[in-house]
């Protein structure tokens, strides 16, 4: 394949000195964020949702041979519950615990999803109120939770979130409530009417005193890991995985399962983030966490978060082999990549934040000190989170040149 040529992308990666020896536990590493039991009930409880089935697993050889890597395995995410995200695991399942603590606290029996599928506590739930700031996939997921599961919800949005993705949470009958401010005012402004109301906030991010409802959100995500490593086609251990933060509980996910599940043979973790919104790049260089401000002007908008979950932080910096961040032009050309097909590739339809740990491995493997850095070769077995379809097809179209309904398969 001769026409296919990366521009000149400039990835700045920070190699983690306080990464965990190999033979320390996940559970003395990092006590109390994720663990086997809480990933192995959200996996039962999210396989009996209606409609639940495994995403696919993609093998992007000839991306591979181009980068002169082993190979590159894709969990396509795109058409997961019909939400287009990944994010579909984790905050409706937040939503469901919810309910289930709540009316297992009043009739003191417990609730199924079950139960709740059904609608035998309709009366009851349709007075609880969940709430949550977004920048787009996390409220869809917690909208589509309300719904599926009979209770009200109210959706905080930021001034970056398009029409479309606006749009598309309303569908699921939420109230929406937009914020002229950037994701960290939206998630300040939730908090404050959730308090003042009497609404459970269902956030994927942590703050002191607040951890319970996002460590369901991340367990909830394991039911994606599971379900890619049952695909791998082979034995053979993958090395790495590049994975896209916002607020960092998708990478503390897929770390801390990789780790329960691999344990000293662990792949090593990458985390990639916008260049506009780094902020798990500068927690991680000022060895604490640390806060971005401004706009966090990218294209990624699911990944523009200004400062990091500290539950999912004390996991990733002990867990993460790397820290890397790219310029927006990175994802857009991992998205017309995935759109193309590479040497007879599956062609894929990626979306801006969905493609962030693509972008992230397609920069790292052309760039040489990265590459040297990332301890990237030829035998690499790389691990990618396509974390989003095309949740905002005006966009995608936008960028790619076409739209995500003729990416049809090679
Ligand atoms: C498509 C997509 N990928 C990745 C992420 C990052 O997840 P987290 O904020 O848990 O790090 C998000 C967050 O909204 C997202 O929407």
């Amino acid at each position: 394949m001769t026409d296919w040529k990366p521009p000149r992308l400039t990835p700045h990666v920070f190699v983690n000195p306080r990464l965990s020896p190999a033979e320390e536990s996940l559970g003395k590493a990092a006590p109390g964020v994720v663990d086997a039991n809480g990933f192995a009930r959200a996996a039962t409880e999210i396989k009996a949702w209606p409609g639940y089935q495994p995403t696919p697993l993609r093998c992007l050889d000839g991306l591979a041979a181009q980068l002169g890597l082993g190979r590159i395995y894709y969990k396509d995410e795109g058409g997961r519950f019909g939400l287009g995200a990944f994010k579909a695991v984790g905050g409706a399942y937040a939503v469901l615990r919810h309910l289930q603590n709540e009316l297992a606290h009043e009739s003191g029996g417990t609730v199924s999803v079950g139960d709740l599928l059904a609608g035998r506590y309709r009366d009851r739930t349709k007075d609880i109120t969940v709430c949550t700031a977004t920048d787009g996939n996390h409220g869809k997921s917690v909208a589509w939770g309300a719904k599926l599961f009979g209770c009200r919800a109210v959706i905080y949005i930021h001034a970056g979130v398009s029409a479309g993705r606006e749009q598309a949470i309303a569908a699921f009958g939420a109230e929406m409530r937009r914020i002229p401010d950037n994701y960290d005012a939206s998630v300040r402004a939730c908090a404050a009417d959730a308090a003042k109301n009497g609404w459970q906030v269902i956030s994927d991010t942590t703050w002191e005193g607040y951890q319970e409802i996002p460590r369901h959100v991340m367990h909830g995500y394991g039911v994606m890991m599971g379900e890619m490593l049952a695909q791998l086609p082979d034995s053979a251990l993958p090395t790495h995985i590049f994975i896209q933060a916002g607020v960092g509980g998708l990478p503390a996910a897929a770390a801390g399962y990789l780790w329960l599940e691999y344990d000293a043979l662990r792949p090593k973790v990458v985390v990639v983030e916008p260049e506009k919104a780094d902020c798990h790049y500068q927690s991680a260089k000022a060895g604490t966490p640390t806060a971005v401000t401004g706009k966090l002007d990218t294209l990624m908008a699911g990944l523009a978060c200004g400062e990091v979950s500290p539950l999912a932080w004390t996991l990733l910096d002990k867990a993460s082999f790397a820290f890397m961040t790219v310029p927006d032009d990175a994802a857009v050309f991992a998205m017309k990549t995935l759109a193309r097909g590479i040497g007879g590739d599956e062609r894929v339809v990626g979306g801006e934040a969905g493609v962030g740990g693509l972008a992230g491995l397609i920069a790292a493997a052309i760039d040489a000190p990265a590459r040297d850095a990332l301890l990237l070769d030829p035998q690499s077995k790389v691990l990618i989170i396509g974390s989003e379809g095309a949740t905002d097809p005006v966009l995608y179209e936008k960028l790619v040149g076409i739209k995500p309904e003729t990416v049809l398969p090679a």
